[in-house]
């Protein structure tokens, strides 16, 4: 199903901390916009058919508006940039209507929220979710330097202040994040939430699982996967199911790309493992998962992938396409 979009207004644009800027997006007739839920993102389509997701991170009760915040990556395909030096206020943006990969887990007795730089975004708007219910929660709060740390002001005058923890890296020792402290001394039955950077995700998921926390405890969104070509990438074959018809995969093309080539188009949006829009089932054939979209669970059944970023680990893989 594809979903549907809507043109918005950029109502604000504000530099929210260093490389950092917010957008408060509003509906262009003064309307109001479809209601999301905790956690939820939009995709802002950009020039030149860039798609980038961005998590929204105002209040979800909020319905005139949207508020993204996009941190400026000079190593970025376009997304950043386009967002910091090209949108300004008053601009149009066409936009999806909210979606949602990372849903707050309604039977939580208590929350763990760990953000990492950017990944405030949908942590902030959990907070103030969880606050409005009532919810018992913790957020961990971890950036490079208090310039890099966006919303500082906004997090320290909420009504949620009490239950947050600022980390700086450039800190004092004993200031700093603690992964393995924070995981082990949380109480039995905690979700833990957490996004930021992949190497932060990595270093928490695994001290989560190191420490026994179930599967199901554990949510995550990841911004941008780490996609870039891989030294050692090898060529493969595609084959589609259907037609039969076995397409070559270059070492330095996706299978999105060579299928294209071959005249079979697939729908695609972040072209990064992060969405999940060109999930395409596998019949035969061992994956190399290169997505964030799939937990691992998912990843080790083996049979679907994101064409836009995996590879195969075997010589051929046979797509139900
Ligand atoms: Fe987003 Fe492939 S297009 S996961």
């Amino acid at each position: 199903m594809v979903a549907s979009t809507l043109v918005v207004r950029v109502a604000r644009k504000a530099k929210e901390a260093r490389d950092i800027c917010s957008f408060e997006l509003v509906a262009t007739e003064n309307g109001t916009l479809p209601a999301f839920s905790a956690g939820s993102h939009v995709d802002v389509h950009l020039l030149g058919g860039l798609v980038r997701q961005y998590s929204l991170c105002n209040d979800p009760s909020e319905t005139h508006r949207y508020a993204i915040a996009v941190l400026r990556d000079p190593a970025s395909r376009g997304g950043s940039l386009a967002m910091h030096d090209v949108v300004k206020e008053g601009d149009t943006l066409t936009i999806s209507a909210p979606k949602n990969h990372f849903t707050l887990a309604h039977d939580a007795k208590t929350s763990l929220l760990l953000a990492g730089g950017i990944g405030i975004t949908p942590i902030l708007c959990m907070a103030e979710r969880l606050a409005k219910l009532g919810d018992e929660f913790t957020l961990h709060y971890t950036a490079r330097a208090r310039d890099r740390m966006a919303f500082i002001d906004r997090v320290q005058r909420s009504s949620f202040a009490d239950k947050v923890v600022l980390h700086f890296d450039d800190g004092a020792a004993e200031q700093r994040l603690d992964i393995n402290a924070v995981l082990s001394g949380a109480k039995t039955g905690t979700h833990l939430y957490v996004c930021g950077p992949k190497g932060f995700m990595d270093a928490v998921l695994n001290s989560a699982r190191a420490h026994g926390w179930p599967e199901a405890q554990l949510h995550w969104e990841f911004f941008a996967a780490d996609i870039t070509a891989r030294a050692g990438d090898r060529p493969f074959e595609v084959q589609i199911a259907s037609s039969g018809h076995v397409i070559d995969v270059p070492a330095d093309q996706t299978v999105v790309q060579a299928l294209l080539r071959a005249g079979v188009d697939v729908m695609v949006s972040c072209e990064q493992g992060v969405c999940g829009t060109c999930v395409t089932r596998v019949l035969h054939g061992e994956v190399d998962h290169r997505d964030v979209y799939f937990t691992s669970e998912e990843q080790e059944r083996n049979d679907q992938f994101t064409p836009c970023c995996s590879r195969a680990k075997s010589s051929r893989l046979v797509l139900d396409l």
